[in-house]
């Protein structure tokens, strides 16, 4: 069976963005993969975090995981901090970075330009993920558009390792989803939804209440044609809530087009508030369930013990390549 690993990180509750761009992808893909999901908490501290909230964080995030439908039994989610093999594989991958391929990643550049002090881990942050993936031999990585460079990254070092040491990585394929892979944000759609966005209206999170969606959704920005059509250059802000709509409901862009046809975009935003509230509503009762209860702990101890088996092979794997420490069987 093939491997699959994604992570996602706990630096604030996850958006719609998160949901449609990579989580919902994982119900389906853990009947048909091995996998792993990974809550990175150590990607998350590369820039400040909270630590009361940080912690707040991780649990709510495992509680959406399973929430949505991700089966403990099938998948194994855990806690990157967890499993030090990701740290300690990080840091041997480091080591056969360049800073130069670091310094051009466009996550890197947004984060850090105009800044003065930034922490040397939103540099280093790529070898890390590139660890995170290649500890489990995985064989393909479901995300959403804005990690296409990280995982080709991934894709470089793992050659250039195998290549310089042994041959011991599988080169992992990015798996991007052919609609919903950049979800936009609501104040402005030529930009993508973030979950650190400051305006609180840009982004829908999967723990929003159904009044509050609906606010969001009826000031997204549109435009003035009030015409119900998707097109993406000149209509960014209808085709996004299209582009939900679509994915909510399964129904084609082209129907949807046609039941608005003749309407203005008061009705259609009235129709997908109550889409968005009714695929949340369900995720929302079980998360609540699962805040209550000791299950979490359970799921998250069981997953941290199958990851750390798993890492920790390959791992020794990649120190007899480097030739670090003493020979061990
Ligand atoms: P993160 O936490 O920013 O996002 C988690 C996942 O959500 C996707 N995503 C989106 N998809 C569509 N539209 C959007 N507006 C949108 N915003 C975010 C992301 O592409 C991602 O799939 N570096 C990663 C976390 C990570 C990881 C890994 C992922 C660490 N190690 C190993 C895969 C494999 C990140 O910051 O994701």
């Amino acid at each position: 069976m093939k491997t699959i690993f994604s992570g996602i990180q706990p630096s604030g509750v996850v958006t719609l963005g998160n949901y449609i761009g990579a989580m919902k992808q994982f119900i389906e893909l853990q009947n048909h993969y091995n996998s792993y999901f990974c809550i990175v908490d150590q990607h998350a501290i590369t820039v400040h975090q909270d630590k009361a909230k940080l912690r707040e964080s991780i649990r709510s995030l495992a509680a959406l995981y399973v929430a949505i439908g991700l089966d403990p039994e099938k998948a194994t989610l855990f806690i990157q901090s967890e499993v030090p093999a990701h740290a300690q594989a990080g840091w041997m991958l480091q080591c056969v970075a360049y800073i130069g391929e670091l310094e051009r990643m466009t996550q890197f550049k947004d984060k850090s330009s105009g800044k003065e002090a930034v922490a040397a881990g939103l540099l280093t942050y790529p070898p890390l993920m590139a660890a995170d993936i290649l500890l489990y031999g995985t064989d393909l990585v479901p995300v959403g558009e804005d990690q296409k460079q990280h995982i080709e990254l991934t894709r470089d070092l793992a050659e250039r390792f195998n290549r310089k040491y042994n041959d011991i990585f599988t080169v992992p394929d990015v798996r991007i989803p052919k609609v919903g892979a950049r979800i936009m944000s609501l104040a402005d759609p030529l930009r993508k939804m973030s979950k650190s966005d400051p305006n609180q209206k840009a982004f829908i999170t999967l723990l929003d209440e159904p009044k509050q969606i609906e606010k969001k959704i009826k000031s997204a920005v549109t435009d003035s044609e009030g015409i119900v059509k998707f097109d993406k250059v000149n209509k960014p802000g209808v085709s996004n809530l299209l582009s939900i709509y679509s994915i909510f409901t399964g129904l084609t862009i082209e129907e949807l087009e046609a039941k608005y046809e003749g309407k203005g975009y008061g009705d259609f935003k009235g129709d997908l508030a109550q889409v968005v509230v009714d695929e949340i509503a369900p995720i929302q009762e079980r998360y609540y369930e699962l805040m209550e209860s000791d299950e979490l702990d359970r799921i998250l101890d069981e997953g941290a013990e199958r990851a750390n088996r798993a890492a920790n092979k390959m791992l020794r794997k990649m120190e007899n390549a480097m030739g670090l420490g003493r020979k061990r069987r």
